[in-house]
């Protein structure tokens, strides 16, 4: 068992106390930057707002998020033990909420 470092982005969108909380989290060989955040949603803070739907198939694409500054699948992102890992919501998209960003099409907003 090794020990990954998130530093997460918390906070709502207009929120002017948007913030980085920094979490250890436990893991095996193989576990991914969005095993890590369920694990912290269960364990830690259930107030961290992520949004996920397939795990690790790489066929929803709703667990993208930056990583580091890079947009990436969560669910595909292995897990380090070597460095903090930065955690933000997409950029260039509106925030709603911590790692949560409004990514459905204009069209398909409800009134
Ligand atoms: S959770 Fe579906 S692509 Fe990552």
């Amino acid at each position: 068992m090794r020990t990954a470092r998130l530093r997460v982005r918390r906070g709502s969108a207009g929120d002017p106390a948007v913030h980085y909380d920094e979490f250890a989290v436990p893991f095996d060989d193989g576990a991914t930057v969005l095993d890590g955040l369920i694990w912290l949603r269960t364990h830690r803070d259930p107030s961290l707002t992520i949004r996920y739907s397939c795990i690790n198939a790489n066929v929803c694409k709703e667990c993208t998020i930056a990583i580091d500054g890079s947009v990436a699948y969560a669910c595909m992102t292995p897990l380090s033990a070597e460095r903090v890992m930065t955690l933000d919501p997409l950029p260039g998209k509106p925030h709603l909420r911590d790692l949560v960003s409004e990514t459905r099409p204009p069209r398909e907003k409800l009134e």
